[in-house]
């Protein structure tokens, strides 16, 4: 079946609130009486009642813009034909939508539109999905009275330098939806008509093409555009889809809802659904076109053994891998002790693969060693917030941002992490919303088109906290508590002590000025205007908690909000934005060693209780390990008998995304038996010895919870291409354990969460299934789900504002580490990059780069481009630098995206305090120029593939630079010596491989090559 969503033609006027207004504008259209709100365009109120009036211009995605005028109706008493789509109703106004005289129009209107456009409808590969075909049928043109002669756009060339859309300017009707989407939808103003009348285009930034424009390949021009000018390249290839499949991004804590569209069960294209509650519609360059990967010729299907790590792997049958892993399990217990094997869940699986994983620890592992990958992302998250307010979980929904008047940015690069979010906060931004940045990165939202931020303070890595108190101070000794709030909602004497200890000079900006680099008038500024500014929210990512004091500073964050009052209401609130798809999920699902689900410890005999009735086992009440202990005790042999020998990792890559790389390894090198459930054999499978096949997200049939609370359906479009589900290989694993778990569908998981998570007591599938998605707490309390949480009161009853002192992190510069390394993601790639770069997201970041400050480059001999050594204490790796001002001197930054430059071989062991989260974000190290012999190598072929395609790249755009024969020489040469030494063996290894990707990138640039020489 296919989901056909409606167009209403323009947007609702009350589009922002919660609850719509009540119907205040009545009115008759075509005899029939209609109730709208007021502020409701004629063309809106019409398709409320049915009627659908021709249009081309409009959407209700986009403000109405009134160029295409074929949306021409007739209201009584009122001269000419206005346009529907933007004329607003008036009360007891009386339209006509049909009558002679429009049809006439409209045809007229027609007739001009397709006699300047190419009759290949048959052809076309938007046949059946066509607004313009569906427009001529619907006004009955059948002739076009000025014939095909003369002037035309009919010979104007396709631009097809976007590897996932084509634009094809002979079909444009210059709509300009296309320039409104990427201006009002996704913010980032690629798009532009240039030229006047005839001679108008749309055009594609200053360079001329898609993929050399600031494009950032969102999908929401290709999504408005009512031809096939801006058309899916897999939809050129395989034709319209068939069928639609309503699922959930399996990349970041967005979260956003998507229309799988099919045939068969081949993908066509995800297109982002109107009515999914994290992103209404829009999308972001991942989740829109980079699923390329579920399909890879990298996946491994079959499931496989292997005795020692120096074995070749064996491919076996389920059932004897099963038996294997369990067999190799029971004998490490029976050695070692029962404490000596744990788990890892991941949060890329669904709520219901984690949360057997996690029970099988529980049940058939005996005790509570499983951890889950938010230790190394958001688990100060989860402490911190749980101590202020309660809860374990950000605040508000993404929508609740439309109402910030002040939004304050801490360590998070939204456009770059979570792009869909930061669309919706642009958008805000743009209406005049304030932005306060704290960063040591200029990030794109610092001065993008159209938004500014009011502040940046750039602080120095590792000092979030002593810019938080040096906030606060200025909040408290400038009065501008809200005194009001701190009575009525907070603990009066926690309060009390805060104001003291904040007040104290020495957190003052001035004093604090020292330590965090940002000018004290710039602190203080700031502290006004979050204060003061009206609703003022805070959002935060990965450079507020992986720090040694991410807990101190979540906390530090709630403090400045309850003592401004933010929270509790639209706009306002701490939220954090969400690494992986469902982060927030897995931490849900008990995945903490001593956490139940729903945040319960271990040690509660109630709670614990609970669990142990309805599974029949007894659970141990003490905590567990976490993954850095389980690590550690690998390696030094601690535990109840032999230390710790055995583990389960789910879908998490730990020798590349986990800190220290040659400690992990070494650790996994130490025990007995790894077992490796993912979908492709990753670093981490080079240590293990029984592999398990995964399942892609497109496969999958359960739930993801966003960075918002929201749980939303993932359904499968395919079968598992291994043949068995994920949490079917761990029940049969468990049952082979002696624990057996009886759940036929995963809605029984769900039921069985339901039924032992209070916050979790009203969701089912069926639920899910009918209302879309639901935000949790979910109970009989809140039977919809709570969108904003501690509104009136905070979970734990009264805010706790707790002391927060600023303690430098160890990791400090030194005459051999004199600069501090802070690390990133980047749009095009996600964390290890196991998914995007197995897809042609490749072509925009085919290798992760050093940024370095000019003076600091300048004092290296540094140039960008250059190949250079990165070393801190912990090891050496190797990357290009690039020259850059983004950060400030003494600080470089890159992304750990690609396992070649393993940017975690630097990064230390240091960890927050309360939950061991890594500080990724400071390491102190050197930059030196060449390779050094030191580098730790790690030996992946995706190294050169990726120099592959950054050469590829710099070479197509040399040709469209300067296409002079000197210069397609020199390229050439360059080309050619470039493979004859290096790149020859890759290259046909890509090509037997099959990573058509790379292949289509390098052929282009060949191509573009033979055909400008
Ligand atoms: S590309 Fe499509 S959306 Fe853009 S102006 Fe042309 S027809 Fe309209
Ligand atoms: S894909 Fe997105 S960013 Fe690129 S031009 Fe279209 S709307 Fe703009
Ligand atoms: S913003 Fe995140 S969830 Fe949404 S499409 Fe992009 S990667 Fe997927
Ligand atoms: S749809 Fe109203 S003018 Fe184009």
């Amino acid at each position: 079946m296919s989901i056909i969503e409606r167009d209403l033609g323009t947007p609702a006027p009350d589009r922002r609130e919660r609850t719509p207004a009540p119907a205040t504008v009545e009115l008759t259209i075509d005899g029939q009486p209609v109730k709208v709100a007021e502020g409701t365009s004629i063309m809106r109120a019409a398709a409320v009642c049915g009627v659908d009036i021709p249009k081309l211009c409009a959407t209700d995605r986009l403000d109405p813009f009134g160029s295409c005028r074929l949306c021409l109706v007739e209201v009584e008493g009122r001269k000419g034909t206005p346009a529907s789509c933007t004329t607003p109703v008036a009360p007891g106004m009386n339209v006509t939508t049909q009558s002679p005289r429009l049809a006439r129009l409209r045809k007229g209107v027609m007739e001009l539109y397709i006699s300047d456009h190419p009759l290949d409808c048959l052809t076309c590969a938007a046949n059946g999905d066509c607004e313009l075909q569906d427009m001529a049928g619907a006004v009955g043109l059948r002739e076009v009275r000025y014939g095909f002669d003369g002037d035309n756009h009919l010979g104007l060339e396709k631009d097809t330098s976007n590897p996932y859309f084509t634009f094809d300017s002979s079909k444009c009707i210059v709509c300009s939806r296309c320039v409104r989407a990427c201006e009002e939808v996704q913010g980032t103003f690629a798009l532009t008509i240039e030229g006047r009348g005839f001679g108008s285009r749309v055009a594609a930034g200053m360079n001329g093409n898609f993929f050399d424009s600031p494009c950032v390949s969102c999908g929401a021009c290709v999504q408005v555009c009512p031809t096939a000018t801006l058309t899916e390249n897999t939809v050129i290839e395989l034709g319209q889809p068939r069928r639609t499949v309503l699922t959930t991004c399996a990349y970041c804590g967005v979260g956003c809802s998507f229309k799988a569209e099919m045939q068969g069960d081949t993908v066509v294209r995800m297109v982002p659904y109107k009515d999914g509650g994290a992103n209404e519609g829009h999308s972001c360059v991942k989740g829109r076109f980079a699923w390329g990967y579920a399909s890879h010729a990298d996946r491994q299907l079959q499931p496989m053994v292997r005795d020692t790590i120096d074995d070749e792997w064996r491919v076996v049958s389920w059932e004897e891998a099963i038996a294997h892993a369990a067999a190799r399990l029971k004998d490490v217990q029976a050695r070692h002790g029962q404490n000596s094997i744990g788990g890892i869940t991941s949060s890329r699986c669904t709520n219901e693969e984690v949360f057997v994983v996690q029970k099988m620890v529980r049940t058939a592992f005996g005790n509570n060693n499983v951890d889950t990958c938010a230790r190394v992302c958001h688990s100060p998250t989860g402490f911190g917030l749980s101590q202020a307010f309660g809860t374990s979980a950000g605040t508000q929904d993404f929508k609740s941002v439309e109402h910030a008047d002040v939004v304050l940015l801490i360590g998070a690069n939204p456009t770059d992490a979570h792009p869909v979010f930061a669309s919706r906060l642009k958008g805000r931004l743009r209406e005049g919303a304030q932005l306060i940045v704290a960063d040591p990165r200029r990030i794109e939202l610092v001065n993008t088109p159209h938004v500014r931020a009011a502040h940046h303070l750039q602080l120095r890595p590792g000092t979030n906290v002593a810019v938080i108190n040096a906030l606060a101070h200025v909040i408290v000794t400038e009065g501008l508590v809200n005194e009001a709030f701190v009575r009525d909602r907070c603990d009066p004497a926690e309060f009390a002590a805060w104001a003291e200890f904040v007040s104290r000079e020495e957190n003052s900006p001035e004093v604090m000025e020292a330590h965090t680099g940002v000018p004290a008038t710039e602190v203080r500024a700031a502290a006004r205007l979050y204060a003061t500014g009206g609703n003022a929210a805070i959002y935060y990512g990965l450079g507020v908690t992986e720090h040694s004091q991410g807990s101190t500073m979540v906390m530090g964050m709630a403090n400045l909000a309850m003592a401004t009052g933010n929270l509790g209401r639209d706009g306002v609130g701490v939220n954090p934005l969400r690494g992986q798809n469902n982060v927030q999920g897995s931490c849900d699902m008990g995945s903490f060693p001593h956490e139940l689900s729903g945040y319960r410890h271990v040690s509660d005999d109630t709670v614990r209780g609970m669990f142990e009735q309805m599974w029949g086992h007894s659970i141990q009440p003490v905590p567990g390990l976490r993954i850095p202990n389980m690590l550690d005790a690998a390696l030094d042999g601690r535990g109840e008998v032999g230390g710790f020998k055995g583990i389960f990792i789910q879908g998490e890559d730990i020798a590349q995304s986990d800190p220290n790389t040659v400690h992990v390894t070494e650790a996994l090198k130490a025990m007995e038996v790894v077992i490796v459930q993912d979908l492709f054999l990753n670093e981490t499978a080079k240590y293990a010895h029984v592999f398990l096949p995964g399942t892609s997200f497109l496969e999958k049939d359960g739930t993801f919870t966003n960075a918002e609370r929201r749980i939303n359906r993932v359904r499968p479009v395919m079968a598992p291409r291994s043949g068995k589900h994920e949490w079917e290989a761990v029940c049969e694993l468990s049952a082979a354990l002696g624990a057996p778990f009886s759940y036929q569908h995963e809605s029984m998981i769900m039921d069985e969460i339901a039924a032992l998570t209070p916050t979790f007591a009203g969701v089912s599938f069926a639920r899910l299934d009918a209302e879309g998605s639901l935000q949790w707490p979910c109970n009989e309390a809140n039977p919809h789900g709570t969108p904003i949480m501690h509104v009136g009161t905070f979970v734990r009853g009264l805010g706790r504002f707790t002391i927060t002192p600023y303690v430098a992190t160890d990791e400090r510069s030194s005459r051999r580490y004199p600069l501090l390394l802070t690390t990133g993601r980047i749009l095009s790639q996600y964390n290890v990059g196991a998914q995007t770069r197995r897809t042609d997201n490749l072509r925009w970041h085919g290798e992760d780069v050093l940024e370095i400050h000019p003076a600091d480059a300048q004092a290296r001999g540094i140039h960008t481009g250059d190949e250079v050594t990165l070393a801190s204490r912990v090891g050496v790796t190797t990357m290009r630098a690039e020259v850059s001002d983004r950060m400030a001197p003494g600080v470089v930054y890159t992304t750990f995206h690609h396992p070649v430059s393993g940017a975690n071989v630097v990064t230390t062991e240091n960890s927050d305090w309360a939950t061991n989260c890594p500080e990724y974000k400071v390491t102190a190290v050197e930059v030196s120029p060449g390779r050094s012999a030191s580098t730790v190598e790690i030996d992946h072929p995706e190294h050169r593939l990726g120099a592959l395609v950054r050469m590829a790249n710099q070479i197509a755009r040399q040709m469209a630079a300067d296409p002079t024969a000197d210069a397609v020489a020199a390229t050439a040469t360059h080309l050619g010596k470039f493979w004859e030494h290096e790149m020859r063996a890759d290259l046909a290894a890509a090509i037997r491989g099959g990573t058509v990707t790379v292949d289509d990138v390098v052929v282009q640039a060949v191509e573009r090559l033979a055909v400008t020489a």
